[in-house]
């Protein structure tokens, strides 16, 4: 495995064998199976793997959640390593942002609802990281996990409208054996916050049963879910959504493809879930 701080470095391996197709797995570190996931789907569909952990600070519009993201570098490397990866990408912040930078992408509708409603700039902070990211690996695949669903719609839109010449694939979440969706941030939940965690998932899960059971009215099944966070007392819900699976458009009745998502703050800590309902 390859480890390199500068772009330079990354081309010239990348580029080593042109005739190789290469899947890239985007990532902040602090990585548990969930980026573990999606590197070994990278690895059954392509000849080479990449990953980049990079801490981006423009996604984060709260200073204090940049600082107290976790991070553990040799650790990353070594289950990288142990997982097959070739090629991994390790920049700085100046790497990414020279002083002189002045360039950001900004995809529009789809960002604005949901966790754009809550965290201002984050996804153009990530619609400019990743775009970067694409151009150094200039990967055929790029990896992100259905947690982080209106970020993976969101790259999507911006590879489709923006012409970048590769494949968004979404890979399904991964959890804990009691359903919490596996994320760098469970790390910073106290124990008491952990045992609650779980409610989000819960909430999901009673809504999407509601829905088998005929409940086709989005308020219903909005209601059902804040009710159900509502019992946790350590729980801030900050929004449970029923909305279009591609438009992220909030639905009146559930007719079609459905995204059922939540986010709320557990002692500090925000968590997101979501199903999607066919
Ligand atoms: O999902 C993440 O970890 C980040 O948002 C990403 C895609 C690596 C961009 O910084």
């Amino acid at each position: 495995m390859q480890v390199f701080q500068d772009i330079g470095d990354i081309r010239t391996a990348r580029w080593s064998d042109p005739l190789v197709s290469w899947g890239l797995g985007p990532t902040m570190g602090f990585l548990h199976d969930g980026h573990l996931s999606l590197v070994g789907r990278a690895k059954d569909e392509n000849d080479c793997v990449g990953v980049s952990i990079f801490v981006n600070p423009a996604q984060f519009n709260n200073p204090d959640d940049l600082t107290a993201y976790p991070t553990n570098m040799a650790r990353d490397l070594e289950l990288l390593e142990a997982n097959g990866v070739d090629l991994v990408w390790t920049p700085s912040a100046l790497q990414v942002y020279p002083p002189s930078f002045q360039t950001y992408v900004d995809v529009e509708q789809i960002t604005l609802p949901l966790e754009g409603g809550s965290r201002a700039g984050h996804f153009r902070g990530v619609s400019t990281v990743v775009s970067k990211l694409f151009n150094v690996f200039e990967p055929q695949r790029a990896y992100f996990g259905q947690k982080d669903a209106q970020q993976a719609l969101t790259v999507q839109r911006m590879v489709e409208d923006l012409n970048f010449n590769l494949d968004v694939v979404v890979c399904q979440t991964i959890r804990e054996p009691d359903g919490l969706a596996l994320s760098s941030r469970n790390a910073r939940l106290t124990p008491a916050s952990r045992e609650q965690s779980i409610v989000l998932y819960r909430a999901l899960q009673l809504a999407r049963q509601a829905w088998f059971n005929g409940e086709h009215s989005a308020k219903a099944l909005r209601t059902l879910m804040t009710d159900e966070v509502g019992k946790s007392p350590l729980a801030q819900l900050e929004y449970a959504s029923v909305a279009n699976c591609s438009t992220l458009e909030e639905m009146d009745h559930v007719d079609g493809a459905a995204l059922f998502s939540i986010a709320a703050l557990f002692e500090g800590v925000r968590l997101i879930d979501n199903v999607r309902i066919q």
